[in-house]
């Protein structure tokens, strides 16, 4: 088993191991002796692990079971409050604890409503989707979506523990084993190029855990160094400016989030590249891992689109945004680029032949 600590406020551990979630209530009970537990799923996963969870607990313990329609909709306001008032009919207390298990709709808005429930409830993450074993399920961003973008209301609010079973990937569909991908490419860019061989022996179910360990190891780290994003953690959104703007131009239709960051990823380092920002190559590597998971390199979105889109994008200041760019595999930096800088970086995108 891999137990990852967190060094957060307040503190707390990742286990990954396979077939953990058979014994998800045995190390759960190490942190508290809970008499209650909410389990917050979708109608996806409720079929898949609901049961296995629920079986590890044992009957002196009350089981709440609510599942939500999967998907990014679901990621709202409304199931927010109507997770507040079953959380309420079911008379959970401050001592009690909910558990969200699934991908990460399910992680954000169980999260955003265990840290609003009585002022804030004990909350575990059981991920099953490789995105969220990465990334979404550790470092406690919680929130919901409002109609005017993704994650606009939301909380700092960390898990007492997060068990990450890779077993659990066995039953994603290809495309969304790939979105996860593009977030594991993205360790290897930002943090540690000694990733780049494994990933490409991923298929390998040993390597792959290794692989899942070594990304939350990297989360860890900089969710430790920077609980609240206002420093190193803005690393972790390497891709994601350009990715954003793709996803949000086709009203998150046409691509995953893992497609859009990979997209984001290359392109902008094919232009730090061309800039001499970035030392020569580095693009290569970076598409070569991505096709290697049939992810998309580039799109026709226009440049103007792409700069109009990231200057609205939540993460932009004072008109203008800092981008995530490598020196290197595994060196990257945050720089802060004005509006007129801004355009004149993403232009040279037109330069490039894709
Ligand atoms: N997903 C980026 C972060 O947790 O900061």
């Amino acid at each position: 088993m891999h137990m990852i600590p967190v060094k957060t406020g307040r503190p707390y551990s990742v286990l990954v191991q396979r077939g953990i979630l058979q014994n998800a209530w045995q190390e759960i009970a190490k942190i508290k002796n809970y008499k209650a537990v909410c389990i917050v799923t979708d109608d996806q996963v409720a079929p898949l692990y609901l049961d296995v969870v629920t079986r590890s607990i044992p009957d002196s313990v009350r089981v709440e079971q609510y599942a939500i329609p999967h998907g990014e909709s679901s990621k709202n306001g409304e199931n927010f409050f109507r997770l507040q008032e079953f959380f309420a009919s079911c008379k959970l207390t401050r001592s009690d604890l909910i558990i969200a298990l699934g991908g990460g709709v399910v992680g954000d808005l169980a999260g955003f409503a265990a840290s609003c429930y009585l002022r804030g409830i004990d909350f575990v993450q059981i991920p099953t989707t490789l995105l969220a074993q990465v990334d979404s399920s550790v470092g406690g961003k919680t929130a919901v979506d409002l109609p005017q973008g993704k994650n606009l209301v939301g909380s700092f609010y960390q898990p007492v523990l997060v068990l990450c079973d890779p077993d659990t990937l066995s039953t994603l569909t290809p495309e969304i084993f790939r979105d996860g991908m593009a977030e594991v490419i993205k360790y290897a860019c930002i943090w540690d190029a000694s990733l780049t061989e494994k990933i490409k022996a991923a298929a390998d179910p040993a390597v792959l855990e290794a692989v899942i360990a070594r990304c939350i190891e990297i989360k860890a780290e900089v969710v430790a160094q920077d609980e609240f994003d206002n420093g190193v953690r803005m690393l972790l959104n390497f891709g994601h400016t350009i990715g954003h703007a793709i996803e949000q131009h086709y009203h998150y239709e046409t691509y995953t989030h893992g497609q859009g960051v990979a997209m984001g990823m290359y392109t902008i380092t094919r232009i730090s590249e061309e800039l001499g920002i970035t030392k020569p190559g580095t693009a290569e590597i970076i598409r070569e891992l991505l096709l290697g998971y049939s992810l998309p390199l580039t799109d026709s979105i226009s440049t103007r689109d792409i700069i109009d889109l990231s200057l609205v994008d939540k993460k932009s200041r004072d008109g203008g945004i800092h981008l995530i760019l490598l020196s290197q595999m595994g060196k990257a930096e945050a720089r802060f680029y004005p509006r007129q800088e801004l355009e004149n970086f993403f232009l040279v995108r037109d330069r490039l032949t894709w």
